[in-house]
């Protein structure tokens, strides 16, 4: 274990947003004691609002929330018009395509844009304020053209990974009732095409009566089938449309967008987040955690199909006035060097990535950072799983030259924005540990009624006061919003929000974040729910039970660990060819990223005499730990040696 305290390296501190400890106290403490003026001294300073606010927070109908009430604001306005006086010239948006495609975007091309497509929206597919919008999009500008078009007509924008199966697709546009889908004909990926628009067509096939038109953007130039009276060129409506469009003027609480993101049970949730709260917090946290500085460029490598994109591609960097890299393709393709060419390249100041990549990187392309240069990098950024330790020494040594402050991001889908990661100006860092809450998050390891964990002890990862990026409700379930995130921890007798994770703290405060405690795998830094991958699994008729789990992965951090139960016992042969087709039915409903890494095929899975599955056994199982549950209350006690035997002779 690293125990070293990396402080802050003094040269960026001294200018940083928050220059040390005591500002940090400052500002934290400000929160504790008038923890509405503070957030409501903020959204006066940093919003751009049309009509001001009456009240700051409004927690009559808790915990559905209500934040900054009475103002009118627009997003689109927040991100871009409102930057057309100071940097109209500045690039917004760079570009850089995975065919090596090159695109720079100032701030007024980009209002161009975002108008003329807001236009398209309101005039060819008659979209209104409220009207949901589907984008199943590459990583190309129009993408986050698209997202800020929906917010500047106040159409609440539902971006789906194009990563997801025509399956999982349809869900999604059907939860949302979308009037429109927004897709490309297909992108590039290592040096190839791949389709998205064929994918639509898929998930349209059966019936999505909700769905209007789709609007296909041209990128690889593949031919594709056009459904007449259905499908529109986007490149071909939007020249003709007017390069003005006045921003609609929107309610603090009016949804800005919903993403959906898996759950322990059921089907995805439809994330429901808010404009004003939501910008306000997207735009602090990038300018307190990144330390953005007026001429720095910034770098999320992330997807607009996950909130890394949303938050940290598109609407924090813009509301924030920065310039923000959007790349199509994949860190290892032309080489293992694409990331630092393009650090470079574009003297990326600011990179953020997942640690799935770096260990990617790490692995395949060890000397790759040597042969550029890297000086321009000043803070490192991890997001969406732990960092293990040698990862995070590769990054900060080799990627960051020993002098970058690695921010670890801990935060989801539904906080909107960070929650808890070091300052780089202030806070000293303990490799592989979110550290702190930021300055206005009251974030609480507790255990269910609200008492803190014991020094290094787990506990679960709370946010005990509401805050203004929270997640508002889920799509068309407001209950299952309540119970999914507040029935589970209590404080002075009140539910507050559980995030789904434990934690640990130190004797010095810090906070480590110590992983999912409900059946969701943290897949590469994506969530996936052991249920939705189970239900599909299921779907294959000779498969009587089954049981996912996630099993430690060396680069993907967890992979996917299938425990299946035969309705008829098969051969080897059988087997394998089994294993196959579960595969391609997990890829047909959910997508490549739900693929199971290991499939066992087992006698019967331990189940209590009530019918429950033991997934804890499981877990221990394919970790290859020591079973230490009760095993007497099963049906079956014998059944976990049995497994325990299979599993280890596939391991030979
Ligand atoms: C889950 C949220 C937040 C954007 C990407 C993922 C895990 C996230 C960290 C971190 C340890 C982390 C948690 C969380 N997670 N960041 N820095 N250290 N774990 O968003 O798909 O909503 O997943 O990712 O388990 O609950 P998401």
């Amino acid at each position: 274990m690293l125990q070293e305290i990396y402080q802050p390296n003094p040269h960026y501190a001294s200018t940083a947003a928050i220059k040390n400890m005591d500002e940090y106290h400052a500002l934290m403490n400000k929160a504790k004691e008038d923890y509405e003026g503070f957030w409501g001294d903020y959204a006066k300073e940093k919003i751009d609002w049309f009509k001001p606010f009456d009240t700051v927070l409004n927690e009559s109908e808790a915990p559905f929330y209500k934040w900054f009430e009475g103002g009118q604001l627009n997003v689109a306005h927040q991100c871009i018009d409102r930057h057309l006086l100071t940097r109209k010239n500045k690039a917004a948006i760079i570009f850089e395509g995975d065919n090596g495609d090159q695109q720079v975007l100032t701030y007024r091309e980009l209002a161009y844009e975002v108008n003329r497509t807001a236009n398209m929206f309101k005039n060819q597919f008659g979209i209104t304020k409220g009207d949901r919008v589907v984008l199943y999009m590459p990583m190309i500008p129009e993408a986050a053209i698209s997202m800020l078009a929906c917010a500047k007509i106040g159409a609440i924008h539902s971006v789906v990974f194009g990563g997801f199966s025509a399956e999982a697709l349809r869900d999604r546009i059907i939860d949302a009732e979308a009037k429109l889908v927004v897709t490309s004909d297909g992108a590039y990926r290592k040096g190839n095409p791949y389709m998205l628009k064929p994918v639509v067509d898929e998930a349209l096939s059966k019936g999505c009566e909700c769905v209007q038109a789709v609007c296909v953007v041209e990128r690889n130039g593949e031919e594709i089938h056009w459904e007449p009276g259905r499908d529109y060129a986007y490149n071909e409506l939007v020249k003709n449309e007017s390069p003005k469009c006045a921003a609609e003027p929107m309610e603090s609480e009016d949804p800005l967008f919903l993403l959906y993101t898996s759950g322990s049970t059921g089907k995805p949730k439809g994330v429901q987040h808010s404009s004003a709260g939501y910008i306000l917090w997207a735009q602090m946290t990038m300018e307190w955690v990144f330390d953005l500085k007026e001429n720095d460029t910034y770098w999320c490598t992330a997807d607009v199909g996950w909130i890394t994109g949303h938050t940290y591609i598109v609407y924090g960097p813009l509301a924030a006035g920065a310039t923000t890299v959007m790349f199509e393709g994949v860190p290892t393709f032309p080489d293992a060097g694409r990331c630092w060419r393009m650090v470079e390249e574009y003297q990326v100041n600011q990179f953020y990535t997942a640690p799935t990549a770096i260990r990617l990187l790490h692995k395949t392309g060890q000397d790759e950072p040597k042969k550029y240069d890297l000086s321009s990098l000043r803070v490192l950024g991890t997001v969406g799983e732990p960092i293990d330790p040698a990862a995070w020494k590769w990054y900060y040594e080799e990627i960051g030259g020993s002098k970058c402050a690695i921010v670890d991001t801990y935060w989801q889908t539904e906080t909107g924005g960070h929650m808890i990661s070091p300052l780089p100006g202030a806070t000293p860092i303990k490799p592989a540990c979110a550290t702190f809450a930021l300055p206005g998050i009251i974030a609480e390891v507790i255990d269910e009624e609200g008492n803190p964990a014991p020094i290094g002890e787990k506990g679960f990862m709370c946010i005990t006061k509401p805050w203004p990026s929270m997640i508002r409700t889920i799509w068309g379930d407001p209950e299952r919003f309540v119970k999914s995130y507040f029935g589970d921890c209590k404080k002075d007798g009140k539910p507050v929000y559980f995030t789904g994770d434990g934690a640990m703290i130190d004797e010095e405060g810090y906070i480590t974040i110590t992983g999912r405690t409900d059946d969701v795998i943290n897949v590469s830094g994506h969530r996936m729910g052991t249920a939705e991958v189970e239900a599909a699994i299921k779907k294959h008729s000779n498969v009587a039970a089954v049981a996912v789990v996630g099993k430690p992965h060396p680069i993907k951090g967890e992979g996917i660990f299938a425990y299946i139960v035969l309705k008829s016992e098969e051969s080897l042969a059988e087997e394998i060819e089994l294993t196959k087709e579960i595969n391609n039915i997990i890829k047909k409903e959910i997508g490549a990223i739900a693929l199971c890494d290991d499939i066992v095929f087992v006698p019967d899975l331990p189940k209590t005499r009530s019918g429950k599955i033991m997934r804890r056994i499981l877990r221990s199982i394919v970790k290859n730990e020591e079973i230490t549950q009760d095993t007497s209350t099963l049906e079956d006690p014998s059944i976990v040696g049995k497994i325990e035997s299979i599993v280890k002779s596939c391991r030979l």
